[in-house]
C-alpha cells in the first residue's frame, strides 16, 4: 500500500515478505526485505530509486495509484545494484525522456547493467537541482556500500534517502520505526551492517562526520530496505557510528563443524572454560547454522573460537566460508583460538591460525588438535584455552 510521508511525499515500494536470500544467496534475510522507492510531488516529478527487477510490474501499479508514471520528470538513482535500479527499464518505458541522476560512478553501473540511452545527469556532492518548492542536495557516499552510493536529501520535508545505509532488511506490516519491536529492527539493522558495511567502516565515520557536520535538519531518514525512522531519526546515524568503531563487547563466539563428534566435545569443553569465567558465549555447529547470523554475532564479540577436524588437509567445507568472510569482512579487535580433532594427520588447527593471521586476528591461546576422539586430558586443555580466551576477553 502507497504510504504518504510528508505532503505529496510518498513510499512506492514494494514489501518482500517471501524473500529469504539475498545477492543470490549469499545473505540470508530471515524477515524479508523491502524495496523502497519514493515519489515527490513538486514542478518536477521525482522518483527517488526503483524497486528489484521481479517486482517492475507491481511497481508500476503502486505508482499509478498516485500518478501516471508518464509524468514522472526525474529519477534519482542512489545506487546501480538491481535491488533499486532493476525497475528502471521498465520505468523509463513509460517515461523515456525522465532525467536520470546518477553519481560519477552511478553512471558506470547504470549503463554497464542496463546499455540503455537514457538521459544520464552526473552529480557531486553538494550539487543540487531543484524540481520546485524543493530541491534535492547531494552527497555521494562511496563505498557505502559501493563506489556508485549516494545520498539524497530533500529540502523543505527534510527527509533524507541514503540507499542501501541505515536499511535493515525487515519486513513488517508498517512502514516506520516507532511502529515496531525495536529488538528486531536494530538486529536487522546490526545484521545489514556487520555483514555489509563492515569492511567500510573507516569511511562510513568520515561520512557520518561530514553527514552531521552539514547540520541538515533531517526529520526522516528513508533508506532503501526496512521501515524508515521517522522517530528520532539520528539515533541510526549514532548506532553507525557507535558500530563503524567496532568497540566488542566482553563475549566469545564459538563455532565449529565435526564429523563424529570429536570437535563438538572439544568444543563444549571449551564453553565450559569460558563459563568457568563468566564470559557470555554462544556455541555454533556450522553446518546447521545461518551464516550471516554468525557473522553478526562474531562482530559484536570480542573473542572467535573456530574448530574442524582435518579434511583432504584442510577443514570441512561448512568451516571454510567462514574463514574467508573473517578475512573479506575485516573485523577489527577481535581475538582468536582455533582446535580440531584428527584421524591421520592434523592439518585444520594450522589452516585455521593461518587464516587467523592473514586477518590479523591475534591468537588468544595456542590451538589445540586432538587424535581421534579426545581423551580426558584433551578435554581439560580444551577447558584450559577456554579459561586463556576469558582472560583476553577481559583484558
Ligand atoms: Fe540494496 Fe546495495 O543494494
Amino acid at each position: 500500500m502507497v504510504t504518504e510521508l510528508a505532503k505529496d511525499v510518498y513510499w512506492v515500494g514494494v514489501v518482500d515478505w517471501g524473500l529469504r536470500h539475498f545477492h543470490g544467496h549469499e545473505l540470508s534475510t530471515p524477515r524479508g526485505s523491502t524495496y523502497n522507492s519514493y515519489l515527490i510531488l513538486d514542478e518536477k516529478v521525482t522518483l527517488v530509486d526503483t524497486v528489484w527487477t521481479p517486482f517492475a510490474d507491481e511497481f508500476i501499479d503502486n505508482l499509478r495509484q498516485v500518478i501516471d508514471p508518464a509524468k514522472i520528470d526525474v529519477v534519482v538513482t542512489n545506487h546501480g545494484e538491481v535491488d533499486h535500479s532493476g525497475a528502471l527499464p521498465t520505468l523509463m518505458r513509460y517515461c523515456p525522456n525522465a532525467t536520470v541522476v546518477v553519481s560519477r560512478k552511478g553512471q558506470d553501473s547504470i549503463k554497464g547493467h542496463y546499455h540503455q540511452p537514457w538521459n544520464l545527469k552526473v552529480v557531486q556532492t553538494g550539487d543540487r537541482m531543484g524540481i520546485g518548492r524543493r530541491e534535492l542536495l547531494f552527497i555521494e557516499a562511496p563505498m557505502i556500500h559501493w563506489p556508485d552510493s549516494m545520498f539524497t536529501f530533500l529540502t523543505g520535508d527534510n527527509i533524507l534517502f541514503p540507499n542501501d545505509a541505515f536499511g535493515q532488511h525487515y519486513t513488517t506490516e508498517f512502514r516506520f520505526n516507532d511502529q515496531v519491536n525495536q529488538d528486531e529492527l536494530y538486529t536487522e539493522a546490526l545484521r545489514y551492517y556487520a555483514n555489509i558495511i563492515t569492511p567500510f567502516s573507516a569511511l562510513v565515520s568520515k561520512k557520518v562526520q561530514e553527514l552531521l557536520a552539514m547540520n541538515l535538519p533531517i526529520q526522516m531518514i528513508a533508506p532503501s530496505h526496512g521501515v524508515l525512522w521517522r522517530k528520532d531519526p539520528l539515533q541510526i546515524v549514532r548506532k553507525y557510528q557507535e558500530w563503524a568503531a567496532q568497540v566488542p563487547e566482553k563475549r566469545a563466539i564459538v563455532l565449529y563443524d565435526t564429523m563424529w563428534q570429536a570437535t563438538r566435545k572439544m568444543a563444549e569443553a571449551i564453553s565450559d572454560g569460558l563459563l568457568s569465567q563468566n564470559v557470555p558465549h554462544k556455541l555454533y555447529h556450522m553446518a546447521i547454522s545461518d551464516r550471516n547470523e554468525i557473522l553478526m554475532e562474531i562482530f559484536k564479540a570480542k573473542a572467535v573460537v573456530i574448530g574442524s577436524p582435518t579434511l583432504n588437509r584442510s577443514v570441512l567445507p561448512t568451516i571454510a566460508p567462514i574463514l574467508e568472510d573473517l578475512k573479506g569482512l575485516g573485523f577489527k579487535n577481535k581475538v582468536g583460538a582455533a582446535f580440531g580433532s584428527y584421524g591421520w594427520s592434523a592439518e585444520s588447527v594450522k589452516v585455521i591460525e593461518k587464516h587467523f593471521a592473514d586477518c590479523k586476528i591475534p591468537l588468544a591461546a595456542e590451538g589445540i588438535s586432538a587424535n581421534w576422539q579426545p581423551t580426558a586430558e584433551d578435554l581439560e586443555r580444551c577447558r584450559r584455552l577456554g579459561c586463556k580466551v576469558a582472560e583476553a576477553v577481559k583484558s
